[in-house]
């Protein structure tokens, strides 16, 4: 059923909102509780969609789970891991692309492993070929079936080589899951270095991985015959964070996000502060606020970490139409992730988008038929339209225009934004938003 949200917009946000545990960790570290012989035990962690997803993967093979979700605790107890049936499985197909970090732990537990097809957002192909490459030099036999993939290892895992061919930060949490139980010495190349995979990387060390992370993007895995479970708070969410931050850029708010944390937002906050946004930071979390006068355009290049965070772009753009002069974006990350920019489009923004790459670097995208680079122009006063989310950080960024836009917006399809945003019905309500469901 389609959800709506009515949003009567060009009225500043203002208030405290709080952020928890990031949606890009705290599925990873469910999944690595699998690993352990005793239970784990889970701190921070947010009430969105992909908990849920993962919550119901991992009790259909055997782990017993209990969330305490006004806490954020949750506790996970592998114990009886078991195979659960594919007609089960089959059931969340499409929900998520979290299960297919399941191999690697449930090739260890059980020697096989059933994946259902995967879901998230649609931002381009998103292929899993560094996946199953990965999981194949570990010595996996990966088999294709008609709604997902099967994978065993009669003979368990090797360590092994592995090169990445971009830094994927999926992949790179495959084959971390993968060599710290696979036999003798396993060395990445190439790996992702984003704050969520070194959060990853602490909780493998609890269980008693043994691991280290060179400046070069090489990480070294020494696999172990037994993990035990850990006890973890997660790292906060970067991309909820910011997309507040840009949401009170946006609205000429201010909005103080408790629990935002500096280091992971370094980028970020170089790029608010260049935009002309103010931002104020605590021992408890940041402050975004609009300083009145004008926003300036820039140029701006998504990458892997330590870059501007692709999921940070959507956001940032709706503030970008309200910046004086031309703004360039170039999206390294996904060839597929300009989309959104037509509705920003009808609501009145002036937004190109372009095959070539515009901005610095020559990317993996350029010369072939992908609409990557943008040319915002500004400022263009935004109106009201009748929208529909196309994805969730892309629906994210709609909140933002219809809540900058003068007039009613009609926003069709936000149960999605759900998947990574937790009770944002609330925290706009909590920010003072006239907004309500249809
Ligand atoms: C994760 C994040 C997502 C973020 C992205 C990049 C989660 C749940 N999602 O997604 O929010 O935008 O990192 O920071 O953590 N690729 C291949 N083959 C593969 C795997 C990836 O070609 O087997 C390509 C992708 O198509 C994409 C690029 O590598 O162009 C980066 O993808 P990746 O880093 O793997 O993203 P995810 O882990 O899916």
């Amino acid at each position: 059923m389609d959800s709506i949200l009515r949003v009567d917009g060009g009225k500043p946000l203002n208030g405290e909102i709080f952020v928890r545990g990031a949606k890009n960790f705290v599925p990873k570290a469910m999944v690595a509780s699998l690993l352990g012989s005793t239970p784990s035990k889970l701190r921070n962690v947010p009430q969105i969609r992909d908990v849920d997803v993962v919550s119901e993967l991992l009790s259909l093979h055997g782990v017993h789970i209990n969330f305490d979700q006004g806490a954020g605790v949750l506790d996970l107890n592998p114990k009886n891991v078991e195979i659960a049936h594919v007609a089960d499985i089959d059931a969340l197909a499409g929900s998520s692309r979290i299960p297919i970090l399941f191999c690697g732990p449930l090739l260890h537990r059980l020697g096989e492993a059933f994946i259902p097809d995967l879901g998230g957002c649609n931002i381009g192909g998103r292929p899993i070929d560094f996946h199953l490459d990965t999981l194949r030099s570990f010595g996996a036999n990966v088999i294709k079936e008609d709604n997902g993939i099967r994978i065993t290892a009669d003979k368990g895992l090797r360590g092994t080589q592995v090169h990445l061919p971009f830094p994927s930060v999926g992949a790179t949490e495959q084959t971390l899951l993968t060599a710290v139980m696979a036999d003798g010495l396993t060395e990445l190349t190439g790996a992702a270095i984003e704050p969520e995979i070194m959060d990853l990387i602490n909780v493998l060390q609890k269980m008693g991985a043994i691991m280290s992370v060179d400046t070069d993007r090489t990480i070294r895995i020494e696999g172990v015959k037994e993990l035990t479970g850990f006890t973890h708070t997660a790292l906060p969410d970067r991309i909820e964070a910011a997309s507040w931050a840009s949401a009170a850029l946006a609205t000429h708010g201010d909005i103080y996000v408790r629990g935002a944390h500096q280091p992971d937002m370094t980028t970020f906050l170089n790029t608010f502060r260049k935009v002309g946004g103010a931002f104020a930071i605590d021992d408890e979390g940041i402050r975004f606020w609009h300083p009145g006068g004008e926003l300036k355009p820039i140029v701006l290049e998504t990458n892997v970490h330590p870059g501007f965070m692709t999921d940070w772009q959507q956001p940032l753009v709706v503030a970008l139409t309200q910046a004086s002069g031309l703004s360039i974006l170039h999206e390294t990350v996904y060839e597929n992730r300009l989309g959104f920019t037509r509705a920003l489009r009808e609501m009145g923004a002036n937004i190109q988008v372009y095959r070539e790459c515009l901005g610095g670097l020559r990317c993996r995208f350029g010369q072939r038929n992908f609409n990557h680079s943008a040319v915002i122009s500004g400022p263009t006063p935004l109106h009201g339209a009748n929208i529909t989310v196309p994805d969730l950080r892309g629906g994210f960024s709609y909140l933002i225009a219809a809540l900058a836009a003068e007039g009613e917006s009609i926003v069709h399809g936000i149960d999605v934004i759900s998947r990574g945003y937790e009770h944002f019905l609330n925290k706009l309500a909590r920010l003072d938003a006239q907004v309500e469901r249809g």
